[in-house]
């Protein structure tokens, strides 16, 4: 297959990430004789210091003329703290959202065997988790209408929802869980939030379409306790965009680390497939980034393109480095010298030679003395 991908690895330790996505993506094309071409643009706040602008033109223009986007992670302290920037890099992956039309940001979170213990909660609460959440991306809160009065004093933003914006994601949801564990739990505010009354009664009304799947409600307070609680309980999570926001940061404590949890940002048109994390500036350019959530984008890219295979062999290359604990800092207080890059070569290696065991540790200058 040939696919055009733009990257753009954004901010903080995007590149750095990005860049294990990608050495693992074309291991993936020499393997299965695929040709990926890769484009390179700039967003966030490098955009920002570039050309003043966070999402330049030519940057969503190469978006739109490539087949999928691999992001990075966007942010910089610099605008955290100064409330009053007119321009902010979060702009840039906002717009990229809504002008491509990716209405549907999909975060599976799991919690693998192997990492059990990194997790703060007990093991037993955790074992078997396998979630997957349908957070809607283009719409709500984030989108509406900001006010901030004259005098500076009173602030407002909008949160709006339409049927039709509803109803798209509701379908990809309930159709995941078909393939799942046939249930979708809506996650919503309908106690209070006229908007969840909306999602409450589309989504009702869809699932008719749905027979096989269950429908249940949560809301969203309750729900950010049942997920650290019972996590088991969920399959399929669908909810609005800021509480999908929330709830996924917080079910990323499950894995064990929140470097690990992988999205795919999903239209009628363009797809963006981008670790859930920030660009985590304290750790740019020192190498103890996990590039693990970027590595499983990329497999989220290939399964989008029905190159299923190649995306299981990249998750076995991840279980593998999780199991042998060829990990970055966050999962990793034993061996912490074991580097973003390390880890992407390891996973690389792993694509080259599956069948080798992966003990031939030289290979990828780890000195099988460290590891044993
Ligand atoms: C995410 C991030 C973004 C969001 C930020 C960087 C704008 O937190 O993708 O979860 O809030 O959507
Ligand atoms: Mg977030």
């Amino acid at each position: 297959m040939k696919l055009k991908i733009a990257v753009l690895p954004g901010d903080g330790v995007g590149p750095e990430v990005t860049a294990q996505a990608v050495k693992v993506l074309k291991a993936i094309a020499q393997e299965f004789d695929h040709t990926f071409q890769f484009k390179y643009a700039p967003v966030g706040a490098v955009a920002i210091d570039e050309t003043g602008e966070p999402l330049p033109k030519t940057t969503l223009d190469l978006c739109k003329a490539t087949d999928a986007i691999l992001f990075g992670a966007i942010g910089d302290p610099k605008y955290d703290n100064d409330p009053s920037a007119k321009v902010r890099p979060e702009q840039g992956l906002l717009k990229l959202r809504k002008e491509l039309g990716l209405y549907a940001n999909i975060r599976p979170v799991k919690a693998y065997d192997t990492l059990l213990d990194k997790s703060p909660l007990k093991r037993h609460i955790i074992k078997g988790t396998d979630i997957c959440i349908y957070r809607e991306l283009t719409g709500g809160i984030y989108f509406g209408e900001k006010k901030l009065s004259d005098d500076g004093n009173t602030a407002s933003d909008l949160c709006e929802y339409t049927r039709a914006e509803i109803e798209r994601i509701t379908h990809l949801a309930f159709k995941s869980a078909q393939s799942r564990k046939r249930k979708v739990t809506l996650v919503d505010k309908a106690n209070v939030l006229e908007s969840s009354r909306l999602w409450r009664r589309v989504v009702t009304e869809v699932s008719q379409e749905y027979k096989d799947v269950k429908l249940d409600f949560l809301f969203v307070d309750n729900a950010a306790m049942q997920i650290i609680l019972n996590p088991k309980q969920f399959d399929v999570i669908l909810t609005e965009n800021m509480f999908g926001d929330i709830i996924s940061d917080e079910a990323s404590v499950i894995g064990g680390s929140i470097g690990l949890l992988a999205s795919a940002s999903v239209g009628d048109y363009f797809a963006m497939f981008e670790p859930i994390h920030g660009s985590y500036p304290q750790a740019k350019d020192l190498g103890i980034a996990n590039p693990i959530a970027s590595i499983l984008s990329a497999a989220m890219l290939l399964d989008h393109f029905g190159l299923f295979e190649e995306a299981e062999l990249i998750r076995e290359g991840v279980e593998r480095s999780l199991k042998l604990n060829i990990t970055t800092p966050d999962l990793n207080t034993k061996f912490n010298h074991i580097s973003t890059s390390k880890v992407g070569d390891f996973i690389e290696d792993f694509i080259n030679n599956p069948k080798d065991n992966n003990m031939n540790f030289t290979n990828i200058h780890l000195g099988q003395s460290t590891i044993i």
